[in-house]
């Protein structure tokens, strides 16, 4: 048979350990779709005593993990995770030793893809990250491959399973955030630092590497707006859906003539919305090409199984000598887009606020909102807490985004106000 492709593994967790093992139960299929087989033959991680569970005793153990850059093998797979560190360093002597790159890595490549895509274009081989958005949903293929014949204006979804697991829990037990925050890190559905993804962070990198797939422009992950569902109560949950919508995390990039517009926010779905129907730890990615039309990828954004689907289609990719530039053009090709005005963006919104129960509060942030020359188009108060606070949420007519922020900033300091509002966007 052909030479094999022969791989080096760099970090054997999840999706590490689940790599080995879908190459164990699937390689004599893999060959002969691949063409040859795929071959593990050096890996690293921190404890080499570590029970993975998976036979690691047949591979080299390498102490150093960027050392696997000079292993004798045609690529590395990267599964340590962090956007500096070890991986940075392994990806650039791997890139720089003229040896091919996987990675499920999405936050060395939010930072660094631009860098690493230059890498591998110099010296003619692949950087590849299916497993880095969307887990084994094969987006970035869709966009590279399916989709690259279009124009895409937008690129929108549900890009972090922990935070779509938890909205969707409130959402059918009615519990609030922190309650099943604790019960997702009790099941492993959560970090115990979960900060990078229910604060947005997460799903932020991945929007950046799909808006530059999507556009041909450089990933910019340092104008992505992002905050994530910490502030979402289980009443915003109930109140939305008394409205016809259900919350979502959503990331979304669009590319106009007045920039590059990304931002990760609890949104507003409309039911009528297929990403309205995306519960649970599931991830989806709606394209809006200019021929296809819209398109959606959805399915299992983590675990083991999914992640090293994913990472396992780069490696066959590589071994049919399939593959281009990492970002789907050439890196000088990408276009360096400053960020659009947010203030500019006309959209409907959802905004609560937490209240003193007394005469006038709802006259004070109507007469905000006229003022600042948002339209309203409901108002609704609900319920006195034990607190003796009162939850106000208004959702308004289409309008540009900088007038409700300038209605908020009127409000801000009021002695009527209990805490922050939640400004949510509505889905259009
Ligand atoms: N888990 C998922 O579902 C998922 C989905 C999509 C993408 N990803 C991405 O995939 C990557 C790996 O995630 P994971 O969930 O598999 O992580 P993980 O379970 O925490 O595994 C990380 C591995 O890296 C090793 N490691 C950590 N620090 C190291 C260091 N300084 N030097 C050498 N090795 C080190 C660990 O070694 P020890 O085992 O010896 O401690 C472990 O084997 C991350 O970039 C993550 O964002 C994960």
């Amino acid at each position: 048979m052909t030479k094999p492709l022969r791989i080096a593994l760099a970090g054997l967790g999840t999706v590490g350990a689940g790599v080995i093992r879908l190459l164990d139960t699937n390689g004599a299929l893999i060959a002969r779709r691949a063409g040859r087989p795929i071959e593990i033959v050096a890996v690293s991680a921190r404890d080499r005593s570590k029970d993975r569970g998976v036979d690691i005793g047949r591979f080299a153990w390498v102490d150093d993990t960027t050392a696997l850059a000079h292993a004798d093998v045609d690529v590395v797979v990267e599964l340590v995770g962090g956007s500096d560190g070890p991986a940075l360093t392994l990806a650039r002597a791997t890139l720089g030793a003229g040896k091919s790159f996987v990675t499920a890595n999405k936050a060395m490549l939010a930072h660094h893809g631009l860098e690493l895509a230059r890498a591998a274009e110099a010296a003619n081989v692949a950087l590849k990250f299916e497993a880095a958005v969307a887990g084994g949903v094969p987006v970035i293929k869709g966009l590279r491959e399916g989709a690259a014949a279009n124009e895409i204006e937008r690129v929108y979804g549900i890009l972090n399973g922990t935070c779509n697991f938890i909205l969707s829990k409130m959402e059918a037990e009615g519990r609030d955030f922190a309650d099943v925050l604790a019960e997702a890190q009790a099941l492993g559905f959560a970090e115990s630092d979960p900060s990078f993804d229910i604060d947005g962070v997460d799903a932020a990198h991945k929007v950046s590497l799909l808006a530059s797939l999507a556009f041909g422009t450089q990933p910019a992950f340092a104008d992505v707006a992002a905050s994530g569902i910490r502030d979402v109560l289980a009443a915003d949950i109930a109140e939305a859906a008394s409205l016809g919508y259900r919350v979502r995390l959503i990331g979304l990039a669009e590319s106009g003539p007045n920039g590059l517009f990304q931002r990760v926010h609890p949104h507003l779905v409309p039911v009528s919305h297929p990403l309205a129907h995306v519960t649970g730890a599931t991830n989806a990615v709606v394209a809006e090409g200019n021929f296809v039309g819209r398109l959606l990828f959805q399915g299992a954004g983590a675990g083991d199984g999914p992640t090293a689907s994913a990472v396992v289609a780069d490696l066959i990719d590589i071994a049919r000598g399939e593959f281009g530039p990492a970002f789907a053009m050439p890196a000088d090709a990408l276009l360096a887009q400053g960020p659009a005005d947010a203030g500019d963006r006309l959209g409907r919104a959802y905004v609560r606020f937490t209240v003193a129960d007394r005469v006038g509060v709802l006259a004070e942030i109507a007469a905000a909102m006229r003022d600042a020359g948002v339209s309203i188009e409901s108002l609704m108060q609900r319920g006195v807490h034990a607190d003796g606070s009162v939850l106000v949420a208004i959702v308004t007519h289409e309008g540009p985004e900088r007038s409700v922020a300038q209605a908020l900033e009127r409000l801000r300091g009021s002695q009527s106000l209990v805490g922050q509002p939640l400004w949510m966007h509505i889905l259009a």
